[in-house]
């Protein structure tokens, strides 16, 4: 059977167990297994052999339980870059495009920032950062080794320079920088325990320790931030649409000039504040 026909049976079995989106994703899951682009997959003459098959039909079973596409894939664009993504690391979100965006707005004038991402994930708000402004001191941590790897294998495959740390929040940032950082740029994980039984299956495939952190995050990372922020040092972090407008009272007892920036879709989603 020639690449079309079986994407067309793909795409079948796909939105017959309710995946959203069936043949772009039988699409992008074939392109993976054959390392092709989308031209070379229409214009491939021969079918998939015995092992092409295996892993195809592989991918598309796990889709059907509800592995996120990217996991099957293992890549993500974010920005200008494309990242690496793995089980067990959180798969980066076009929203926080967003906050990339609010938060280089707010360096913009400053000479060779020093910046520091709490919660790094797979990089990508480090790494867009750095390969966005190469003139400015990146840190990047994590409470989770898989994500301090992945960050850091990532920013060797990109060739940006990012020093990562596994630790609490700002805990591993050394204190000789306290009164030094000019940005402290977060997306913590934001769930309720309450959300998270509510949360689809797909994404509950990713770690409970990248989704559930409901408001007590927000504060912890307040008061970290204020250690290290210099006078003017900028704290610039997502929030869900629901909470930004509890997040911005929370961050107004301690920062100065406290707003709430909106995402493409018009909901409110990054919370910025200044340090006094
Ligand atoms: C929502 S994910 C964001 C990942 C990445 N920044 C992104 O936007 O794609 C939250 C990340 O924070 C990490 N994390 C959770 N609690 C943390 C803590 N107390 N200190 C540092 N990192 C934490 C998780 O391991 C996860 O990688």
């Amino acid at each position: 059977m020639t690449p079309a026909g079986v994407l067309r049976r793909a795409a079948e079995h796909l939105a017959r167990h309710g995946i959203e989106n069936p043949m772009p994703t039988a699409e992008i899951l074939l392109m993976a297994v054959l390392r092709t682009d989308r031209a070379g997959l229409y214009t491939r003459r021969e079918g998939l052999d015995a092992r092409e098959a295996r892993m195809f039909a592989r991918a598309i079973c796990q889709r059907c339980a509800g592995t996120p596409l990217q996991y099957l894939t293992g890549e993500q664009a974010f920005r200008g870059i494309t990242l690496e993504v793995r089980p067990g690391v959180f798969i980066p979100r076009p929203e926080t495009e967003v906050l990339v965006s609010v938060a280089l707005a707010e360096v913009a004038d400053v000479e060779a920032p020093v910046v520091v991402d709490v919660g790094c994930g797979t990089g990508a708000i480090a790494l867009s950062i750095k390969a966005e402004r190469p003139d400015a001191t990146v840190l990047a941590t994590d409470l989770s080794p898989e994500a301090v790897e992945l960050t850091g294998s990532n920013a060797a495959r990109l060739g940006l320079h990012v020093h990562v740390l596994e630790g609490n929040l700002l805990d591993p940032i050394p204190n000789e920088l306290r009164g030094w950082v000019d940005l402290v740029v977060s997306n913590p994980p934001y769930v309720t325990p309450e959300e998270y039984d509510d949360l689809p299956e797909e994404v509950r495939a990713e770690p409970r320790l990248a989704l559930v952190g409901g408001t007590d995050v927000y504060r912890d990372l307040g008061a970290s931030a204020l250690r290290w922020l210099r006078d003017g040092g900028v704290l610039a972090v997502e929030t869900g649409a629901t909470l930004a407008s509890w997040v911005s009272e929370l961050l107004s007892r301690s920062f100065a000039r406290v707003r709430v920036e909106r995402d493409l879709a018009g909901r409110d989603r990054v919370v910025v504040g200044r340090r006094p």
